[in-house]
């Protein structure tokens, strides 16, 4: 029997409100609102720095926010009482750097954490893994090693690996910049198919045709503060704020360069 997530956490979605966070001295998140519906992808996208990584590390308490509120699928994430384990359960997260480990198979990295923290028994844990890898494309990869992959295979094992905890939630962060651009397109595919099948998402990617056509919402971040929030029609197509026409000037042609005179 394959176990399902509590009946709440089904459709999450994401409401933060004035979400603070700071390094010592330094204020990254200077106050923070955005919602991701269920059901819905919302693309983040600014400029180095800017604070994308960190806001998405607060949504599941990778890092301690310092002020404001996170609510996933109904959890108060910010309530210090609130069961970290029991909610991350439910997120499951992408990185730029897959994260695999490199001494377990493919399938191994796909059970581990369903041994270990859904307690799930090896067979059962064996079949939703070959499932999640069926569905990134990579069935037949199961017996392999992580280095005998190119990084489009291991970012899709890494999708998998996450798939294979059920989670309500998905965020990506960066997820195809360290690929070679032939591997980029087989990894927002699986995105894509995800975004279809009705998963909620918050991606952080400089990815502007991903973003155009997936998102439902588009969010344009600059130090530390939304800057400007819409469609993708509206964000992408017909940014307002000078900061995101100028961002979106040099990732869309970036071969074009600012001479200082
Ligand atoms: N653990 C940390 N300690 C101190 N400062 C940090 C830490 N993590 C991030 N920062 C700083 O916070 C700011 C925001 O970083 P963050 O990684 O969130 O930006 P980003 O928008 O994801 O950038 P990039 O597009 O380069 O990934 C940066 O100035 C960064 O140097
Ligand atoms: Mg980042």
């Amino acid at each position: 029997m394959t176990s399902t997530p509590p009946k709440d956490f089904q459709a999450a979605g994401v409401v933060i409100e004035g979400l603070r966070k700071s390094y010592g001295p330094i204020e990254v998140l200077k106050g923070i609102d955005l919602e991701v519906k269920p059901g819905q992808v919302v693309c983040l996208i600014g400029p180095s720095g800017s604070g994308k990584s960190t806001l998405l590390r607060c949504v599941n308490l990778l890092e301690q926010p310092n002020g404001g509120a996170i609510d996933v699928g109904g959890f108060d994430v910010t309530d210090p009482d609130v069961d970290v384990d029991k909610m991350r359960r439910h997120v499951g997260m992408v990185f730029q750097q897959f994260n695999l480990f490199p001494h377990l198979t493919v399938l191994e990295n796909c059970t581990v954490a369903q041994l270990k923290v859904l307690k799930r028994s090896k067979a059962e844990a064996d079949q939703v893994a070959q499932r999640n890898l069926e569905k990134v494309g990579l069935g037949k990869f199961a017996s392999r090693y992580p280095a005998q992959l190119s990084g489009g295979q291991q970012q899709r094992v890494a999708i998998a690996r996450a798939l294979s905890m059920d989670p309500s939630l998905m965020l990506f962060d960066e997820p195809t910049s360290a690929l070679d651009p032939e591997t980029v397109g087989e990894v927002l595919s699986i995105m894509r198919n995800l975004a279809r099948d009705g998963m909620t998402m918050l991606v952080v990617t400089h990815e502007m045709a991903f973003a155009r056509d997936v998102a439902d919402r588009v969010v344009f971040m600059d130090g530390g503060v939304v800057v400007e929030e819409g469609t993708s029609e509206e964000v992408i197509g017909n940014p307002q704020q000078p900061r995101t026409q100028d961002f979106l000037k040099r990732v869309l042609d970036p071969t074009h360069v600012e001479v200082d005179e």
